[in-house]
């Protein structure tokens, strides 16, 4: 395929969703560890356009995506494992477009009984549990509380805390409200109808998927010594220490968290829930969009780029 041109979305500049172009560029070519994969489908994240519009660096130019599905049509040499005609899921950078390349180890066998859509979603499952088992060290018993428990992370976290035996707690508006307790919450309190703060008993552990002023405002309804685990922004020191608590980030991005998030999805412990589709590059604009500003949900959005 060298010389090969495909369509793909890139960005020359950090701006409004404008800056996805979409345009043609050379098929990537697989290194030794990598395999080049047709792209199914593509996670759509907030990270896509908070990078877009400069908030997070990226060298310029490049083509935006974390995640994606797709079958393999060409393994490095140096790959065991992984043949043409896979198909897999898992971390891909630069995954809007219609073939990506990616090391071997990151990507994973997609199980029969799942969709390339659904699997393009897996990113925020790992975000869930690098942040719950690697971060905050969640065990059995304790109570933690989940904001958005809809959300494309929370939906993941809950059904994690829940497969943990934890009690589990999470926020969501009115209408996801029985959608989270099916993931398996305890209580689910919707954050419309009174501040959180009001309606929950005290908690170990606080896991904060929104941010803004809901991360001062988790400091209140901790245990003394509970933790707040961030992986939108981190409280003010002083707050945290006056409120007797602690804060860790809790973004990791370890192989080891997508191992585990692999094995539940393989054996249908864990089910990832997709909010919208949107079908085909041209549509990458209006789905970072959607991304930023379209409000209430259910799971993660997805770019699906070809037909697997
Ligand atoms: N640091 C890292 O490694 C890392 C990794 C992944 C994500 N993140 C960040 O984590 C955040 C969440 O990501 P995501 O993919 O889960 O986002 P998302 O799916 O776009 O979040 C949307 C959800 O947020 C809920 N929500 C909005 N305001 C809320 C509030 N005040 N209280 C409770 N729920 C609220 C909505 O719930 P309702 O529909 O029920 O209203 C909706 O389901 C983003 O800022 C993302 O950048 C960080």
């Amino acid at each position: 395929m060298k010389n090969l041109h495909i369509p793909a979305i890139c960005v020359h500049a950090y701006g409004g969703p404008e800056q996805l172009q979409l345009q043609e560029v050379p098929v990537p070519v697989p290194a030794k560890d990598q395999v080049l994969i047709k792209v199914v489908a593509s996670g759509v994240n907030p990270i896509d356009w908070k990078i877009r519009e400069g908030f997070m660096k990226h060298p310029l130019p490049y083509i935006p995506g974390v995640e994606a599905s797709g079958i393999v049509t060409a393994v490095g040499e140096g790959v065991f494992g992984k043949k043409i005609g896979d198909e897999v899921y898992g971390s891909v950078d630069g995954s809007y477009a219609t073939y990506a390349i990616s090391t071997a180890e990151l990507l994973f066998r997609k199980p029969p009984g799942v969709s390339f859509e659904e699997a393009a979603t897996m990113a925020g499952a790992r975000t869930a549990w690098g942040a719950l088992f690697d971060v905050a060290g969640l065990v059995k018993g304790q109570r933690i509380l989940i904001h958005a428990g809809a959300g494309g992370v929370g939906h993941f976290a809950v059904q994690l805390a829940f497969n943990a035996g934890a009690y589990v707690i999470a926020t969501a508006s009115e209408e996801n409200l029985d959608f989270v307790t099916s993931l398996g919450a305890n209580e689910v309190i919707d954050y419309n109808a009174a501040p959180f703060e009001t309606q929950v008993a005290p908690v170990d552990i606080v896991f904060d998927t929104v941010g803004g002023d809901v991360t001062e405002r988790s400091l209140a309804v901790l245990k003394p010594e509970g933790l707040l685990l961030c992986i939108v922004q981190m409280p003010d020191a002083e707050k945290m220490a006056a409120a007797g608590v602690r804060a860790l980030w809790g973004g990791t991005k370890t192989l080891a968290s997508m191992q585990e998030v692999h094995k539940l999805l393989d054996k249908g412990l864990i089910q990832p829930y997709v909010r919208k589709v949107f079908h085909s590059l041209s549509e990458a604009a209006a789905a970072q969009e959607y991304s930023k500003h379209g409000g209430s949900g259910r799971g993660k959005i997805v770019l699906k780029i070809s037909e697997g």
